[in-house]
């Protein structure tokens, strides 16, 4: 059963049934701008903006499983602060990195002096030794992958007779160049194709993105190379999905990141029109996709403990993880994110997510003392 709480973030987490249940925590608090936004305030003393946040922070330690991370969103305005404070929290040796999120296309002509389009990520771990790389899948199995790699040094390459197949008619191919005008390559031995595949093992020459002892064990799998045409390019098939390292750049440009605009698309598609528009400051659901896809496995469980409209606790459900969620204000749970939540239990979710099982743990409301079952 998923927990939601409605109480001060440093409230909840001294609830003790939530210490060491935590694999990744993602915090999205109020940034101290100075605003009053529909559902919260966010302006306070300086100092007490940071040292509630130190207080939330060292709960969130005491939530956190051993091989557990934490990630902070803030814009760039107190992000020095908050990173001193999480280096006491959590232990400088603990910082994993800042991710930058492009979060605006473009820049606003409001901005007087230089214009705001990223926010900050801050992560931590609870012991960096312990904690697993944060990796998303970005291979499908199946996807082809050119041998040929412009820009690399040349060298030669052996592929072993039966791994290649063509997608040409039976034929010897004679030794000889296969230069390109981007890459030069050339087939060091006669080739003979036969019943669709390479009958004798042969060497080519060029710029690889393998090396030899990769394409041997590429070769282990009959026919895990694929030539389509006669001109010498092959590509590797990818027999397993394999994963990436998150770059610390989460970019609309580069990596095809979604923005804020995306995120008051999502609401307004989720909750309608008036009440979409009206909640000021949601995430993005791919942009938790991605964090919490790296950050944790089916099963385990997310805490955020600023939960907002629900983005973060909407997307661990439907990736089939379990999850924790404070927010303060009562209208924000009761006009947001139930409503989400339901509506991913009911099957009527419009932004469901392709490639993994949602998961059909309803929740409880905790308010102080008093229990609610969804
Ligand atoms: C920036 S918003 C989070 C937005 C959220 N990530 C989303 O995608 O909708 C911060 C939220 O924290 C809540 N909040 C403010 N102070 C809080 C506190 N001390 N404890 C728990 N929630 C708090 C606010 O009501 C607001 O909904």
């Amino acid at each position: 059963m998923n927990l939601l709480f409605c109480d001060t973030a440093e409230r909840a987490l001294a609830d003790s049934q939530l210490h060491n249940i935590v694999k990744m925590a993602y915090l999205d608090p109020p940034y101290n701008t100075g605003r009053k936004f529909n559902q919260y305030s966010d302006s306070s003393p300086l100092k007490d903006w940071l040292a509630m946040l130190e207080r939330t922070l060292t709960g969130v330690r005491e939530t956190l499983m051993e091989d557990g991370s934490i990630f902070v969103h803030l814009d760039d305005r107190y992000i020095h602060r908050v990173r001193c404070i999480m280096d006491d929290v959590f232990g400088d040796r603990n910082y994993v990195g800042t991710m930058i999120w492009e979060k605006k296309n473009r820049g606003s002509f409001l901005h007087a002096h230089l214009a705001d389009v990223t926010d900050h990520i801050l992560i931590y771990a609870k012991d960096k030794s312990k904690m697993a790389p944060l990796v998303h899948s970005s291979t499908e199995v199946g996807k082809r992958i050119p041998i040929h790699n412009k820009g690399n040094k040349p060298s030669v390459l052996e592929f072993p007779a039966g791994s290649m197949t063509f997608n040409f008619s039976d034929r010897t191919i004679p030794a000889g160049e296969m230069n390109t005008p981007t890459i030069d390559s050339d087939l060091l031995d006669d080739l003979i194709v036969e019943n669709g595949t390479n009958k004798n093992a042969f060497r080519m020459s060029g710029p690889f993105r393998y090396g030899q002892d990769a394409v041997n064990k590429m070769a282990e799998t009959p026919g895990a190379f694929i030539c389509p045409r006669q001109m010498l390019r092959p590509s590797y098939v990818s027999q397993e999905s394999r994963g990436k390292v998150l770059t610390n750049l989460q970019s609309f440009r580069v990596n095809g990141s979604p923005t804020n605009e995306d995120a008051r698309a999502e609401s307004e598609a989720i909750f309608g029109a008036e009440m979409g528009a009206s909640f000021d400051t949601p995430k993005p659901e791919a942009l938790l996709e991605r964090l919490i896809a790296a950050a944790t496995e089916p099963g385990d469980t997310v805490l955020d403990c600023f939960a907002g409209s629900g983005t973060t606790l909407a997307v661990a459900q439907k990736l089939g993880r379990n999850w924790v969620g404070v927010e303060l204000n009562p209208d924000t749970i009761t006009s947001y994110i139930g409503p989400r939540i339901d509506g991913i239990l009911a099957g009527t979710d419009p932004l469901p997510m392709d490639g993994y099982t949602p998961s059909t743990n309803t929740y409880a409301i905790h308010t102080g003392v008093t229990e609610m079952a969804a």
